[in-house]
Order: C-alpha cells, then sequence, then structure tokens
C-alpha cells in the first residue's frame, strides 16, 4: 500500500480575519504547522525511495511545503481553492449583509452554488480530474497540500462519500489525513499535529 497524505495549508492570515478567498501568507501558528508538518512527513516516508508534494499556486500552499527538503513540488492550479468570484475576499458576515440573496442561494444548495465570476463545488470537482486520474497513476506516495473546499472533494473521492455530502465534509486545519490505498480498498487515519 502505498499513502496520500492530504493536508490544508497552515492557518493563513485571512483564515484569521475570517476572510475567504485571497492569496495571503501564513499566521505565527500556519507557519509552526509548516515545520511541524516537515518533521512528520520526513519521519513518515524516509524510507521511500520516492514520493513528491503537491501544492496548489497559491502562497499559502506554497510556503505550507517550503520547510519540506528532498522531494520533488510541483505546483497544480487546479488544487487552487475554490474561486469565490465577486465575493473573494469577503467574510461571510459581509456576503450575508450586502448579499443576501448570495448567501441564502449558496446555503439552499451549496454543491451547485456558483459564486458570481467565480465556481460552485461541481466546477471544483470537475477541474480536480486530471488531479485524481495523475493521483491513481502515481505509484508512491504523494503529499497533498490544499485547501478546505478542494482537499473535500479529493477526499470524498478516495473515502466514496456522495456528491450532496462534500460541501459539509471536516477538513480540520492543522491535520493530515493519510488515505492508504492497498488492494483491499482504502484506509484512513487522521494526525492532527497542533491543538
Ligand atoms: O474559502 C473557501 C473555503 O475554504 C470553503 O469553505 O465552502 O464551506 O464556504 P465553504
Amino acid at each position: 500500500p502505498r499513502p496520500i497524505l492530504l493536508t490544508r495549508h497552515g492557518e493563513s492570515q485571512d483564515n484569521v480575519r475570517g476572510r475567504i478567498g485571497g492569496d495571503s501568507v501564513l499566521s505565527d501558528s500556519g507557519n509552526i504547522y509548516s515545520k511541524k508538518l516537515a518533521h512528520f512527513v520526513e519521519k513518515r516516508l524516509k524510507s521511500e525511495r520516492t514520493a513528491s508534494i503537491w501544492t496548489s499556486t497559491l502562497q499559502r500552499t506554497i510556503i505550507t511545503a517550503t520547510p519540506i527538503v528532498g522531494f520533488p513540488k510541483v505546483q497544480w492550479r487546479a488544487l487552487d481553492e475554490i474561486n469565490a468570484g465577486v465575493c473573494d475576499g469577503m467574510a461571510y458576515e459581509e456576503i450575508k449583509r450586502n448579499m443576501p440573496e448570495e448567501y441564502q442561494s449558496r446555503k439552499n444548495d451549496k454543491l451547485r452554488y456558483r459564486y458570481p465570476r467565480g465556481e460552485s463545488y461541481l466546477d471544483v470537482i470537475q477541474r480536480l480530474e486530471p488531479v485524481i486520474i495523475e493521483l491513481e497513476r502515481q505509484r508512491a506516495p504523494v503529499v497533498v497540500i490544499s485547501h478546505q473546499a478542494v482537499l473535500r472533494a479529493l477526499y470524498a473521492y478516495f473515502a466514496d462519500k456522495p456528491l450532496k455530502e462534500i460541501p459539509h465534509i471536516e477538513v480540520p486545519l492543522h491535520t493530515i489525513i493519510e488515505i492508504q490505498m492497498g488492494v483491499t480498498g482504502v484506509q484512513e487515519k487522521r494526525y492532527k499535529l497542533m491543538d
């Protein structure tokens, strides 16, 4: 069996401010996570001849991967966070106050709701297809450092969760989800690296 490690980026400055989207750097706690993650990955994958680290093209995932050394890194635009379009950079409270109809439509159907000039969860699921094909093809371990909405979709694929649950799956910060792809199926372990 070979592991696929899924993790969100370390806490970002926008996470602290409660803003969605953006391209901010990490908070102090996010920076601590990046070091703990590197330590974990180096220990977990030290016996593996090859492994690779995949990130999105956004700073918060690239910075989270920085302390990990000795493995090739690949940036995928398809791993970027759901595009919140006109709501990019806003807090949920602001959306609720300034664009109540948008807020309500998303609440009614989070899977299909598409942000104006942005994406829906269904759009994200679709753009992940090449990533999933490549993940399945790889024979070596892969560490995927990405974002909440994207990881919900990736995790759902491996854990065989129904579409409608995807937007609500819990993918906490500072936690590694290890998926083991074996002949008998998929096994999962979680490592919470910080409180
Ligand atoms: O910035 C986007 C969030 O990571 C996605 O969360 O789909 O629950 O609003 P949400």
